[in-house]
Order: structure tokens, then sequence, then C-alpha cells
């Protein structure tokens, strides 16, 4: 018969500073290849304070705003473009919750995060927001 080739589907993720601080950053990467991810794009930079609120905005005005701002600006972090089947909700599973004393064994935050605020692993969330975030960091000459 016909076989319906799987549809693949790109996110956008980022190894958070604290995760990258305390030495995680490859085991982090191990456990997204070994879940089936392809590594489309990754680069290591530091934010400003104006690139960490521009690409936060949505949560501009929540209480954690100017503590998620900081925290995201305070070291360096590595922004992927990451590529499966079922990306978006796969890297979400993957990830746990964003607490990471409710995260289910197993999941990068359970065993790599510090606290709710600085939670190891960023992942898009939504089609609409991997949109938005994917060429925030970038350009499309990146993602071939
Ligand atoms: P959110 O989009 O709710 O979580 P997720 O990263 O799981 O999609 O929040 C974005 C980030 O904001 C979250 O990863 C860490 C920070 N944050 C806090 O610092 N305190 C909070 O109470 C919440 C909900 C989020």
């Amino acid at each position: 018969g016909q076989e319906i080739p799987p549809v693949s589907q790109r996110t956008f993720s980022i190894i958070k500073p604290d995760a990258v601080k305390n030495g995680h950053a490859a085991a982090i990467l191990a456990e997204i290849s070994k879940a089936g991810f392809k590594l489309v794009a990754i680069k290591k930079i530091v934010l400003t304070k104006e690139q960490a609120a521009g690409f936060y905005y949505v949560h501009a005005a929540r209480p954690f705003f100017g503590e998620l701002v900081d925290f995201m600006s305070s070291g360096v972090i590595y922004p992927m473009v990451l590529e499966k089947e079922n990306a978006i909700a796969d890297l979400r599973t993957l990830m746990g919750a964003t607490d990471p004393a409710k995260a289910d064994e197993g999941t990068i935050r359970k065993m790599f995060a510090t606290s709710i605020g600085e939670n190891a692993i960023h992942g898009s969330d939504a089609e609409e927001t991997a949109a938005f975030e994917i060429p925030y960091f970038f350009a499309g000459y990146e993602l071939k």
C-alpha cells in the first residue's frame, strides 16, 4: 500500500543559563537527540536585557517578568531549532512541567532544572509561538 511519510515539524528551544553554568548543556543535547530530534541549527550567545525582554514580550505584565529578563540575560544560552514529527508537543513532554518540583521523572526539567524561574530549557508552546521564536534568533540562511 501507499506509505504516508511523517510530516516533520520544527520547534524552537533554548538551553538556559542555569543549565549551561551547571555544566548540563551536553547532557541536555544528548536527551534531545535520544528522543529523535534533528538539530537543525544551534548558536552560543549572551542576550542583552532588551533582547531577552523582546523574546518574552508575552509575559511583560507578569510579576516574574523582571527576574525572567535578568536571568535570561545572565549568561551563555544555546538557542536551537529542532525538527521531528510532532516536535512542538513532543519537546514540551520531554521538558516536563515549568516547575521542576512538579516535573515527571525522566524529563529534562526534573533532571537538570534549578527552580521554577531557572528551569534549564525553553520550548515553543504552539506553532504560532515557534513561528515568532525561530526567526527571532535565526536567519533563513541558517535554517537549511
Ligand atoms: P511559561 O511560558 O509559563 O512556562 P514554560 O517555560 O514552561 O513554557 O513561563 C515562561 C518562563 O517564565 C518559565 O520558563 C520560567 C518563568 N516563570 C517564572 O519565573 N515564574 C512563574 O511563576 C512562571 C509561571 C514562569
